[in-house]
């Protein structure tokens, strides 16, 4: 009898493994979308389409795209991140997870603009001097090689008219004197009892003695200057651009 026993149980594991959604009608996806709404919108955006938060609509996620994958980030957050934990029920995130599920595909048609004179302005404008795509580019501001895929085209040209809007506690400048009597600025890594770690503003890592520094101030302004100057055109054309750079784009 036991080889009868083995073989249903082998077919019925990856089922087993696979946790599906138990909340997963509309009234789910409408309690799920107030949650969101409330809880998440500051980040991710009123439609989930992104803000300091990636994308949750393109149905792409980084940190796993499962069910459970879904709801063990947004019960628990993601550890290392901006994401926090959510102290709730599972089944009403399980309802958020309804709705995250629900914005699929949605916000995916391309922004008005022409992504080739995008590129072409990302390069005559000094982007590229502090940003890299595709290995390409300066090594101060965030790489954008992927950046269509996590936010949205709103988000994006916020981005470049309003850069101080959003910034990240990764791109907070430090500014101190070290023991020398120099003047040091950069973007604060990490901290201990006796070294002070920074990227510097060409990207190379640094660390500091604690003892001796003086003025430490910590400055949460962008360090990419505005570029509201920019007429609606071009940053049409600079919004397309940055919104087709995805994973599995054409060839480089
Ligand atoms: C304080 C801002 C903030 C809030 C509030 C927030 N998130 Fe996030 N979330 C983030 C950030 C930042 C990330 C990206 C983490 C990373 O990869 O660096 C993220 C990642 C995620 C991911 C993983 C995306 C992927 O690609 O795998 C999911 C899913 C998610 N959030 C859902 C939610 C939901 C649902 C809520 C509300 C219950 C929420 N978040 C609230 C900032 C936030
Ligand atoms: C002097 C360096 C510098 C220049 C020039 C610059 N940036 Fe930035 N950029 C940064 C830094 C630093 C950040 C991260 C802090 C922040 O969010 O503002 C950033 C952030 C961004 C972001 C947000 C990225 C994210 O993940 O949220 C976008 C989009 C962006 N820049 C696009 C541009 C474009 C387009 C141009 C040219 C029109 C440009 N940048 C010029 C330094 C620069």
């Amino acid at each position: 009898m036991r080889a009868l026993w083995f073989v249903p149980l082998a077919l019925w594991l990856p089922a087993v493994g696979e946790v599906q959604n138990p909340r997963t009608s509309a009234a789910d996806i409408a309690a799920g979308a107030k949650t969101f709404r409330s809880h998440c919108a500051p980040c991710h955006g009123y439609d989930g389409t992104g803000g300091l938060g990636p994308n949750l609509a393109a149905g792409r996620f980084y940190h796993g795209s499962t069910d459970e994958d879904l709801f063990n980030n947004i019960s628990n957050g993601i550890a290392g991140t901006e994401m926090p934990g959510l102290f709730y029920s599972a089944d009403r995130v399980w309802q958020i997870v309804a709705y995250v599920r629900s914005l699929n595909g949605a916000a995916q048609t391309a922004p008005p603009g022409d992504p080739k004179r995008g590129e072409a302005l990302f390069a005559s404008k000094g982007c590229s001097r502090c940003h890299r795509v595709d290995g390409k580019g300066g090594a101060m501001g965030p790489d954008l090689s992927q950046i269509g895929a996590s936010r949205s085209a709103a988000y994006l040209r916020e981005s470049i008219v309003k850069p101080d809007a959003e910034v990240s506690p990764r791109y907070w400048r430090v500014s101190f004197e070290d023991g020398q009597g120099r003047k040091v600025q950069g973007f604060l890594l990490n901290e201990d009892t006796y070294t002070v770690q920074l990227i510097a503003m060409n990207g190379a890592l640094e660390s500091y003695d604690r003892a001796g520094l003086k003025d430490f101030t910590i400055d949460k302004r962008s360090a990419m200057p505005s570029y509201g100057g920019l007429s609606s055109q071009e940053l049409d054309d600079l919004v397309a651009y940055l919104w087709s750079l995805r994973p599995g784009r054409g060839s480089k």
